[in-house]
């Protein structure tokens, strides 16, 4: 068992130290469940949570240019389908609705695309849902994408993935055990611990991993794209995920936790810090393929921003800036693309219709 630095602290601290002594070990996505979606004392339950003052900052708070581009991409991919009416304009987790805000506003580009438009939002957290009705989105509020009406769809999801609960195994030298979060009797701490074999465990490696590796596994993840590829294949449309993780297969520990902007223990004072993990781009695009989409990419993002005229739009913005207002953005533009800032760690995955013309900023990845 490795100990945690400190005694796990708070309401939800005791909850998860009542719940393990009653029925033992969490695994690692019941655990990022309970803090993260706890309906009182959970991190999403706590409010302030995206921008500058909280914990995080997504790329839609950091310039509008990013929702605009991708606006202009979904308007592209609305006439690619036909222009259908009504389509269905669904964000995953929209936060503060920023980006949705930003991505209206460049869709007034395509009036015919505003009568057309049918607005939802899948959103779990209550103060975030408020946050987006006072920014006054004409939207419909659903717990998950089920509910959604069927029809032809534009999805978007930026930053949904990472906060969807994982599993991870650890390498034992000869098989996979589970990993999950226990209590040091002891000291009271929270600790990681591994549970028994299991059916769920992936399959032994044909070359073994080095010792202590950790394979992870996000079925919630790989449930929402496996819906939204299902929903491709049937009404035709286009989704477009943004998130930071990993192209290939690998191993390794992406269980993080994030506070005040700064990486914290994942188990000390749950509900304090967000929690996430790297996306798995290789499973996503392979679970929404058997589910009857076509998958595009992952892009790095960089690349992604710069093929959509990130540079274009900037200067245009530029162009009526003062000099403090162009500096602010030159900075937006090298956070969002430079490859030690977001540039290489975040990318974006395209999923289409099996039918549908490739879409812009994805014209010469190969399908990985
Ligand atoms: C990291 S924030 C990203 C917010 C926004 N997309 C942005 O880029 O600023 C994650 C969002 O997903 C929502 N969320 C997390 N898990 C969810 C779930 N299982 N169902 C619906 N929304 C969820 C959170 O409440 C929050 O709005």
């Amino acid at each position: 068992m490795t100990a945690a630095p400190a005694p796990a602290d708070g309401p939800l601290g005791r909850h998860i130290r009542d719940l393990i002594a009653a029925a033992g070990p969490l695994r690692i996505d019941q655990y990022m469940t309970e803090v993260l979606l706890h309906p009182v004392h959970g991190y999403y339950a706590q409010g302030r949570r995206v921008g500058a003052e909280g914990d995080f900052t997504t790329a839609p708070e950091i310039s509008q240019m990013f929702g605009e581009l991708i606006g202009l991409w979904l308007a592209d991919r609305w006439q690619a389908m036909g222009a259908p009416a009504p389509v269905r304009l669904v964000e995953l987790g929209p936060g503060r609705g920023t980006l949705m805000a930003d991505i209206l506003r460049a869709l007034r580009v395509l009036p015919a695309l505003g009568d057309a438009l049918d607005l939802h939002l899948v959103e779990s957290n209550r103060d975030f849902r408020t946050a987006q009705r006072d920014r006054g989105l004409p939207a419909t509020w659903h717990d998950t994408l089920d509910t959604v009406p069927a029809g032809p769809l534009l999805l978007i999801a930026n930053e949904f993935f990472d906060a969807l609960p994982i599993r991870q195994w650890l390498w034992l030298g000869s098989g996979w055990a589970e990993r999950a979060v226990g209590l040091d009797k002891q000291t009271d701490r929270l600790v990681f611990t591994t549970l028994g074999a299991d059916a769920d465990a992936p399959p032994l490696p044909a070359t073994p991993p080095p010792a202590g590796a950790i394979a992870e596994r996000c079925p919630a993840a790989m449930a929402h794209a496996h819906a939204i590829a299902r929903r491709l294949a049937r009404d035709g449309g286009a989704a477009l995920i943004v998130d930071y993780g990993y192209a290939g297969p690998g191993w390794g520990d992406t269980f993080q936790a994030v506070a005040a902007h700064r990486p914290v223990d994942p188990l000390t004072a749950p509900g304090a810090a967000d929690l996430t993990a790297h996306v798995n781009f290789a499973a996503l695009a392979h679970t929404a393929r058997a589910g009857g989409a076509a998958a595009l990419g992952p892009v790095d993002q960089g690349r992604f921003l710069d093929q959509l005229g990130l540079g274009l739009r900037a200067a245009a913005l530029k162009a009526r800036a003062s000099a403090a207002q162009a500096a602010a953005i030159d900075a937006a533009v090298a956070r969002l693309t430079a490859p030690e800032q977001m540039g290489t760690l975040f990318k974006a995955l395209a999923l289409t219709g099996p039918d549908a013309p490739v879409p812009p900023g994805f014209a010469a990845e190969p399908a990985r």
